[in-house]
This record gives C-alpha cells, structure tokens and sequence, in this order.
C-alpha cells in the first residue's frame, strides 16, 4: 500500500521535470443547429462545451497552479503577443472560438483594472471581461520570409487537384457498393426526414447531411416524426456511413493531395511550434478553430486510423487536438535534441472526466517524439499554403502560384509583385490567412462536390466554414488592409 502510494505520488514530480514551451490546440466548434437551414448557429450547448474545453486547457496550461503550464505564459491577463487564435469568418466557428477563450482567460475582475491619472480605478466591464481578439492582427503565426502576396489571397485559394481527388471518390467502387447496398436503408426512413430530404435525396449520397440533421433532432427536438424509426440501430447506422462517406472525401492513402488541408495544417504546425522554440518569438500557444474535415485529413496522414478506427470517423462537436512542445532540460535554451512533441486528442469536450489523450502518430511506438523526428514526419506531409510545393501539387498556376510560372501568367505575376512592400507583422498575419484560407478553402471545395442540393427554400448551405468562397469575406478583409 504505501509503496504504491509512493509510486503514484512520484508521477507528477516526473512531469513536472518538464518543460512544457508551447502548444498548438486545433479545435471543431460546439453543438450547432442542422447545416440543412440556414444560418447555422452555435447554440448555448455548444458555447457551453467550448467554453468547458478552454477551461480545461486554462487548467492544462495557463493556470499558475498547473505543473504542465506553458513555460512563463500570462496567467491572469492575456499577454496577446503570447497567442494567436484563428478562426474563419463563420459565425458557428468565430463564435466557439470566443467561447473557449472565455475558459482559457475568464474575467480577471480587479486584476483587469486601471488607475487612472487622476487617481480613479477602473475595471472593464463585465467583471474584468477580457477581449482576446480572434485572427489578432497582433500576433505572426508566420515567419516573414513565409509572406504571401495579396493576389494570392484574392485568387481562388483551392486547390484543384485536390477537389478532383475528391470528386473521384463519387467514382469509386466503394461509394457506388454503398451507394447500392444502402439504397433502402435511407429510403426506410424516409417518414423521419422526408420534409427536408425528399426520396431523390435520401441516399447515401447526402449521408452526411441526413446524419446531421437527424443528430441535430435527436438533441434538440422534443418530438420527431416517426421517431420510432430511429432505433439505437439506424441510428448507430447513419452515423457510421456518414462517417464512412467523409473519411472517403478527405482522404485516400493512394491520393495524398485529397487530404491537402491536412498537410496544410501540418506545416503550420510545424512552422508555429518551431517559432516557439525560437528565442525571437513570444508566442507561446496558438489556437485554430476549424472543420471535422481537417481533423479526418490529418488522421489519414499522420497514421492515426493504425492506433484505432475511431480516427476515421467524425470528431464530436468541441473535439480538439494538441500538439504539445516540451523539454526535459533545465537549461533556459534546450538544445534541438532535448525538446518533444506530443499529440493529444479529446473527442468532444475537453474536461477532467474526458481529458485529453496522448496518442503515437506516424506509427511510431512512442507518444513521445523527438522535435527532429516529428519535424522529419511532419514534413513529409506538409504542404505549405501558397508554397511552390503547394501550386504544383494543387495544378494550380493562378494567384500567388503565378509567380512560379511566369510564362504562363505574367500579367497577374506582376499584379503580385507590387504588394511586397507590406510590414512583417502585416505579411505574418496574412501567412496565417493564407494558411487558413486554403484549409477552409478547400473545405468549401471538397463540400461543393459533396454537393447538398436539396429543397428550394434551402439557402446556400450555411456550415461550418465551409462556404465562405475561396479568397473572400475575411480573407479579402485583410488584403484590403494590407494595401491601405
Ligand atoms: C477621473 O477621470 C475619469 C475619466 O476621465 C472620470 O470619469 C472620473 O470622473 C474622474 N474622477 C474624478 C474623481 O475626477
Ligand atoms: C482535374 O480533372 C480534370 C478532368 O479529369 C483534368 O482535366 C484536370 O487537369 C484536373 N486538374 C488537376 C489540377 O488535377
Ligand atoms: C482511393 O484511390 C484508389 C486509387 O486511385 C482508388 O482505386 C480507390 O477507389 C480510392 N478509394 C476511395 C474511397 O476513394
Ligand atoms: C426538429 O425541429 C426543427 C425546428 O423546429 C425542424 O426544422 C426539424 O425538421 C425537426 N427535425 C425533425 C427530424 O423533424
Ligand atoms: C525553425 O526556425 C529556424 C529559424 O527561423 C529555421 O532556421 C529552421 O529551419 C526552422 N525549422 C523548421 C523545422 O521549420
Ligand atoms: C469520437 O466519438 C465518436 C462518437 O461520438 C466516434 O464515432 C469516434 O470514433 C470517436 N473518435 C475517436 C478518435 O475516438
């Protein structure tokens, strides 16, 4: 007995002879309304269960207390030059991403107080609310040399060859088998949805639509028609093909370049964890909010579906993945050989009773890599947005992609040309966009070809993030600023 209370005790005091130097936490939003009427809302489960996970993560990194705080991060006051929080310009996603900061710094009351010349404190409003701007202009996620030009924000930030490589999923003898074999299936059903997925659509085509429509209903309608349908069964059912239908989109071992918003958030993970280690950055944690799709492209290329087929499927709502960069050094600038990365995974709500897991990616025995060997891994997935790399794998010679192919387009080659004379800060800032818009981009893309063309009164598909066209809305934003 006291033996074992001996050993357990001694856990913590190993954990806590490291280092932890940053973070990166990548995040899906909270319980939202049914993608199939627009607009999609976060509702206040949803905001709950984000909220829920940034306090997690507060307790995980922030909180003085914490033996796993990120070395020498802010703990009551946001430092803004410590983060960089990026969500796109979806309601759904800006939203939960306000939400989890709420958890991660919460009203600081006194603490987020100011004494005044003539000698009256002030506090903020809201009990020492603090306002954690979302895509801050204040932070680079980015190196400069990493600066992209505005043309590319303003030309069409998908990647073609990865929508084809979608698209050929629609042609593949798994979806048409499934396509077959399920056709009564979604046709038995048809009493619970067939005011909102007539019987032209109710196959596995729009499996995922329907999935999510009925899981919306299972949480928040009182009463479903023929709800008697919806047995644990046919339930489990919808889900597992929806599951099966995008995993199919976003990624296929013989067609990398499918699972491209994966390998775009691998190398900024990569490029973001390496300027933490950097002396010259004080960016410590970096928060991205964004789609189950890049969590399921990022499964696929990192070997996660080998530790267990849970990774092939849809991540809960509030799911979030960490990478976790640590040293087991004392010294103040560990050398490259004694710093670590570890991956984390909560599905669904980060808390104590669901906390995060470390899981080995690139079928490594380890959890824990070496920062060069993970780097190494890493690499061999990423694609850096706008990169030389990245237009040749996407065929894509447009917008930024034209400088690398002058003879084919010089005159928007030279329209590029002329914004360079932007701020490093500004030209990190829009790196972090760029990065983020070929994600979100290629989102759109992939879901456009998934195509939902359903009822009439269905406005454009609302989601999460999903429509917000390539090269526009808050990508366009920023490239107006940058010439202003
Ligand atoms: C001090 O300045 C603030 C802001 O101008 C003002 O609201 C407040 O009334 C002043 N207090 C006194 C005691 O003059
Ligand atoms: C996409 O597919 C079309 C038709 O198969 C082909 O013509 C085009 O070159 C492809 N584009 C890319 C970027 O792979
Ligand atoms: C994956 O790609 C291979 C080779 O192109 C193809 O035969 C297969 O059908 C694809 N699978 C899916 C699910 O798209
Ligand atoms: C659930 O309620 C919403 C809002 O009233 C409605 O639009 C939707 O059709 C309902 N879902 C089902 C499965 O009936
Ligand atoms: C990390 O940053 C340093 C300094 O900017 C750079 O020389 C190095 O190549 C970067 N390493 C990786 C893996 O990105
Ligand atoms: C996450 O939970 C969902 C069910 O809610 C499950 O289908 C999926 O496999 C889980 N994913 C992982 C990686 O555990």
């Amino acid at each position: 007995m006291h033996t074992k209370a001996l050993l357990l005790a001694s856990i913590p005091a190993a954990t806590a002879a490291e280092t932890i130097l940053g973070a990166y936490i990548f995040s899906r939003h909270g319980d939202r309304t049914t993608k199939a009427y627009s607009p999609t809302k976060l509702t206040a489960l949803g905001a709950e269960q984000v909220y829920l996970s940034g306090s997690w993560y507060r307790s995980r990194y922030i909180d003085e207390k914490s033996s796993t705080r990120i070395n020498g991060i802010s703990s009551d006051l946001a430092d803004l030059t410590e983060l960089a929080v990026t969500a796109p310009a979806d309601n759904v996603l800006q939203g939960s991403a306000g939400f989890f900061l709420q958890g991660l710094y919460p009203p600081a009351g006194s603490v987020n107080s100011q004494k005044l010349a003539n000698g009256t404190t002030i506090e903020a409003p809201l009990s020492g609310y603090q306002y954690i701007p979302v895509n801050s202009a204040t932070v680079t996620s980015r190196g400069s040399n990493q600066a992209e030009s505005s043309a590319w924000l303003q030309g069409n930030s998908g990647c073609p060859a990865a929508v084809n490589s979608s698209q050929a999923y629609y042609q593949s003898k798994e979806y048409f088998e499934l396509l077959g074999s399920t056709k009564e299936f979604y046709q038995s059903l048809l009493p619970v949805y067939e005011s909102t997925f007539p019987s032209e659509s109710a196959t596995f085509k729009n499996a995922y639509s329907i999935f999510d429509y009925i899981h919306v209903s299972t949480i928040h309608n009182t009463s479903i028609p023929s709800s008697n349908l919806l047995t644990p069964s046919n339930l489990q059912t919808l889900s597992d093909l929806a599951n099966i239908h995008e995993f199919g989109l976003g990624y296929n071992a013989s067609s990398p370049i499918r699972a491209v918003a994966g390998s775009v958030l691998a190398s900024h993970i990569v490029s973001t964890l390496n300027s933490s280690i950097s002396s010259s950055s004080s960016q410590k944690l970096n928060i991205q909010f964004g789609p189950y799709g890049t969590f399921g492209s990022f499964f696929g290329l990192s070997q996660l579906p080998a530790v267990s087929s849970d990774f092939t499927a849809i991540v809960d709502y509030a799911s979030s993945m960490t990478f976790e960069l640590f040293t087991t050094s004392s010294s103040s600038s560990p050398s490259e050989n004694e710093v670590f990365v570890r991956f984390l995974f909560a599905n669904g709500t980060a808390s104590d009773s669901n906390p995060a897991k470390v899981y080995p990616l690139f079928g490594q025995d380890k959890t824990e890599l070496p920062w060069t060997t993970f780097v190494s891994e890493m690499n061999k997935i990423a694609l850096e947005g706008g990169s030389k790399e990245w237009c040749n794998a996407c065929g894509e010679k447009t917008g930024q992609c034209a400088d690398y192919y002058p003879a084919e387009s010089a005159g928007v080659a030279a329209a590029a040309k002329s914004g360079n004379g932007m701020s490093n800060a500004v030209a990190g800032v829009i790196g972090a966009m760029v990065t983020l818009g070929v994600v979100l981009g290629l989102q759109a893309l992939i879901l456009g070809v998934g195509g939902l063309r359903l009822t009439k009164r269905r406005k454009q598909d609302p989601s999460e993030v999903f429509q917000v066209p390539a090269g526009k809305t808050s990508f366009s934003d920023t490239s107006s600023t940058q010439k202003a």
